[in-house]
């Protein structure tokens, strides 16, 4: 079976948090949605929460702290990305905003990116429309057409045969065909040797 991995970023600051969970069911209709298309996705799941003081520290000395480095590594080297992240003020939390700024420029360039968001009302859904959207396009990322928002009272008993449960499949299935016709990441190592070591000694 072909393999893909995709990472998860959860940008929700509550415990429980229903960014979280909305994350959880983004991750599960795309494992889903992929063995549809014949892919086995891995999935690996990124809580900015855990890693909000390395990444200001990452912004005050330019440096990554080792847990975020590795967070940042799974990133670039994943065949795509879910970003979730609760509405702040209208937008996405600076919390989110500022793990984005500390990414590698081009870590994001031509990756497929689900964007989602919850909030307390829906009145602030198409922040991710004025906010996620235009903020991936700039990085070169593929956003996937399908936006997923969840507003509190979507989180209802009845919420599992409604809109929200009909944009998730909607989204998984795009991020699932996206991934299905591209070649997996391949990340280089860049201290790798590239000619071979004979090759090397004749050259002294
Ligand atoms: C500082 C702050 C600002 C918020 N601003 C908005 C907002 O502008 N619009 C909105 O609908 N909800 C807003 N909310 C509500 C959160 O988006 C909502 O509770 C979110 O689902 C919390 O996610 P979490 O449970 O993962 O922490 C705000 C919450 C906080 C703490």
């Amino acid at each position: 079976m072909n393999q893909r991995t995709v990472v998860v970023v959860s940008a929700g600051l509550s415990q429980p948090s229903s960014t979280r969970l909305l994350a959880d069911q983004l991750a599960a209709a795309v494992v889903e949605a992929g063995a549809g298309q014949g892919l086995q996705i891995e999935t690996k799941f990124i809580e900015l929460r855990d890693l909000a003081h390395d990444i200001a520290n990452n912004l005050l000395t330019g440096f990554p702290p080792a847990a975020l480095k590795e967070a940042t590594d799974a990133v670039a080297a994943a065949d795509a990305l879910i970003a979730v992240t609760p509405i702040f003020t209208a937008s996405y939390s600076g919390l989110f905003k500022s793990f984005v700024d500390v990414l590698e420029k081009d870590t994001l360039a031509d990756k497929p990116v689900l964007i989602a968001a919850t909030a307390g009302t829906a009145r602030h859904s198409l922040a991710l429309e004025h906010a996620l959207r235009p903020l991936f396009a700039y990085l070169h990322a593929v956003v996937l057409p399908t936006a997923v928002f969840a507003a509190t009272d979507d989180f209802g008993a009845d919420s599992a045969d409604g809109t929200l449960r009909s944009r998730i499949t909607r989204a998984s299935e795009e991020l699932a065909r996206e991934l299905e016709r591209r070649d997996p990441v391949t990340v280089l190592d860049p201290f790798a040797l590239t000619t071979n070591f004979e090759d090397l000694l004749k050259t002294i």
